[in-house]
């Protein structure tokens, strides 16, 4: 199943790098990272601290240039015909500057003239982030969520088709992160495509359609969130629990049929079994009463940190594929996550 492939792309980048020079020689910021962003959708750019997404992102809107690779936006390759498509772009990668003393609205109305969007923009901005109700309170009053709702309603003042939030969740408590996930969310509902990036895992994974994992400054992992955490994958395993003294007959029925089984404590992790009732019947059949079977799904952030917790210097791999090369495979004792019908507590 294509996902990415031949879909129309709101980013594309090939081969980019960039090397910063230090005192320590040369560092490297990004490496050869092919990155492809659908249009429409929240696509994460997820990836630990310091693996090189906010270099991307100064790269994609021109302010570093890469040492080579190339990069478009809706087709116009950056940053040298970035003017031709600018204008349908929104970012925030540098906290925004406003005037303290002034309010939200005012701020906005100020922008709005600078950039020559109609000053009626700015009250449906204001109402899509939720601010409305404070609109003329200055910003200095403002908490650190209502300022990033702010930042986030600069960046609509154009109507831009893509939105780049480089970690906007960044210092928020539970309440701001969950508005500005819905506030994206809203976004790409709208039709918009929305990049965000994080190193957090769980502030993205509930709204994403796609995402891209990169360490190191190379892209480990993209895809559906769907797929990279296997489901319909047949990647998915179930927990087995019977009697101590059925264990070893449990384990070879169910690896005479076909299945993956994995000691796991007092359970077993059955792989590939796709359906619990498989399990089951398998099990029942042969006189072994299962005391539990839980589905399990892994979730994405194992995934994250199978595939980021090792130097990954070569792997790229598309539609939840995990890389092949350049290290060890995810561990599988961090593989799984009970699934929604559990009776065990994540
Ligand atoms: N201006 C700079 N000068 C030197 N090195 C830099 C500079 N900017 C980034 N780097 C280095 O490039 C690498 C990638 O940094 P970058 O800021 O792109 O990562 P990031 O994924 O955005 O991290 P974070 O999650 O912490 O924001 C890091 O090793 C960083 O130290
Ligand atoms: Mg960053």
């Amino acid at each position: 199943m294509a996902v990415l492939d031949g879909a129309d792309l709101a980013i594309e980048t090939r081969g980019l790098r960039k090397t910063y020079r230090s005192v320590r020689g040369r560092s490297v910021g990004v490496e050869g990272l092919d990155l492809r962003v659908p249009v429409g959708g929240v696509h994460g750019f997820l990836g630990p601290n310091g693996s090189g997404k906010t270099t991307t992102i100064r790269m994609l809107l021109g302010l570093v240039r890469p040492d080579r690779g190339t990069a478009t936006i809706f087709g116009h390759e950056v940053p040298k015909r970035l003017p031709e498509v600018v204008g349908r772009v929104g970012a925030i990668v540098e906290s925004p500057k406003f005037f303290p003393s002034f309010s939200a609205r005012r701020n906005l109305l100020l922008l709005a003239d600078g950039i020559g969007a109609p000053r009626a923009r700015v009250d449906a901005v204001l109402d899509e982030v939720g601010l409305t109700g404070r609109a003329k309170d200055r910003y200095k009053g403002y908490s650190l969520g209502m300022k990033q709702r702010l930042a986030i309603a600069a960046t609509l003042l154009k109507d831009p088709d893509l939105l780049i939030f480089d970690e906007p969740t960044n210092g928020l408590d539970p309440a701001g992160i969950r508005e500005i996930r819905q506030t994206m969310r809203g976004l790409a509902d709208q039709g918009k495509t929305v990049l965000v990036s994080s190193h957090i895992l769980a502030e993205v994974e509930q709204i994403a359609d796609t995402v891209s994992i990169v360490a190191r400054g190379r892209l480990v992992a993209s895809g559906r969130v769907a797929d990279l955490i296997g489901e319909g994958a047949g990647a998915s395993s179930v927990r087995v629990r019977v009697a101590p003294e059925d264990t070893t007959i449990a384990t070879s029925v169910l690896e005479s049929g076909g299945l993956l089984v994995r000691r796991e404590h007092d359970a077993l992790l059955v792989d590939g079994a796709g359906d619990a009732a498989q399990v089951n019947r398998a099990l029942g059949e042969r006189g072994v009463w299962v005391r539990e079977l839980t589905p399990m799904q892994a979730d994405l952030e194992s995934v994250f940190l199978g595939l980021t917790a090792h130097e990954t210097p070569g792997g790229h791999t598309h539609r939840g594929e995990r890389t092949k090369r350049g290290g060890p495979p995810p561990e599988p004792a961090h593989s799984a996550q009970p699934g929604p019908t559990t009776e065990v507590g994540a």
